[in-house]
């Protein structure tokens, strides 16, 4: 049974810090009205669905956030202010760079009277010179707003408020919905209180989440240019889910991936055509990406639809 995307609000309880997150929406989307700017709403990183109330267990998906913040910082290139939407721990704009051990190995120390001096490595100066005067521009002239996300619930309440706050933008805005959202869950009413007990195997039941494009693209940002991702593992059911998806919600473009290829190629779709964008082997192993192209592609199409709406 699906429930409606009504009763899903009525029936989960808004996130602690969602009012702290709309007043940062409000003010982070005024300021960019009021310069006449374009802002996208990047969301990225997979949601996860709690098996108990007091959660020790949950349903996760592989999505690390990729997709999402290599844009974001392509979507800044490009002039626009985006605001990021991602799951805790996912990867971010800027310190997707430097995750892990990879940091470390950027970094010499040198012991001086006492005193430890740490530097960066010559042959890294330059790269995180690059990356660091980008994220320094991003996050003092407020062009880039970061905001987090874990359960599918969390989810979803934010990505209401964060429509709500772009509305006002009308067709300035740019919502591109590259997260992993779960398309299932367990009702609150269903899920256990405490750790499920494992004296015996136990009964799951899953429900299908309501899907939020239709609120969000008939009533929430119904002006906006929008964006949604179909991730498929069959090739063959790949473009024909994608047009479903376009002829069900009239949103604007499918980017269509495959979870294995998702790096090296996407299939743009919108109602009238269908193409892809691609990276050879060679351009993947010099760490070009396929993000740059997409987002070149995007705002190339979103000027076109402005001056269309213009017009009309
Ligand atoms: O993060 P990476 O590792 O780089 O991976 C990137 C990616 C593969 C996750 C990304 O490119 C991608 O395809 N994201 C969308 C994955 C997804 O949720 O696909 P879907 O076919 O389940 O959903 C299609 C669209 O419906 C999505 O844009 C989603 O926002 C929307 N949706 C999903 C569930 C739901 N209940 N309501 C929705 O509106």
């Amino acid at each position: 049974m699906v429930s409606t995307w009504e009763d899903f609000y009525a029936k989960h309880p808004p996130p602690q810090d969602l009012a702290q997150n709309e007043q940062a929406l409000k003010e982070f989307t005024r300021k960019h009205l009021e310069a006449d700017k374009k802002v996208v709403l990047v969301t990225s990183g997979g949601t996860t669905v709690p098996l108990e109330h007091n959660t020790v267990r949950f349903v996760d998906n592989f999505s690390a956030g990729t997709r999402g913040s290599v844009s974001a910082e392509y979507f800044l290139e490009h002039g626009y202010a985006v605001i990021f939407m991602y799951r805790v721990k996912s990867l971010e704009p800027f310190s997707r760079h430097f995750i892990g051990q990879k940091f470390l190995d950027l970094l010499h120390i040198s012991e001086n009277n006492e005193t430890s001096v740490i530097t960066v490595l010559p042959e890294y100066t330059q790269k995180v010179a690059t990356v660091l005067r980008k994220y320094r521009e991003a996050f003092d002239q407020k062009k880039l707003l970061q905001l987090t996300f874990t359960s599918l619930s969390e989810y979803l309440w934010l990505l209401r408020s964060a429509c709500q706050a772009l509305a006002p933008l009308e067709n300035k805005a740019i919502l591109y919905l590259a997260a992993a959202v779960s398309d299932f869950y367990i009702p609150s009413h269903e899920m256990s209180v405490h750790k499920i007990s494992s004296s015996g195997p136990p009964t799951i039941s899953l429900q299908l989440v309501p899907k939020i494009l239709a609120p969000l693209v008939s009533l929430w940002v119904p002006k906006a240019f929008v964006v949604s991702f179909k991730l498929e593992t069959d090739e063959s059911l790949l473009i024909s889910k994608a047009r479903t998806a376009l002829n069900k919600y009239h949103h604007n473009l499918v980017i269509a991936n495959i979870l294995q290829t998702r790096k090296q190629q996407v299939v743009i779709v919108s109602k009238e055509t269908d193409y892809p964008l691609s990276l050879t082997n060679e351009q993947l192993d010099n760490g070009d990406e396929i993000e740059q192209l997409i987002v070149r592609d995007l705002v190339e199409k979103h000027i076109k639809f402005i001056r269309s709406k213009e017009v009309s």
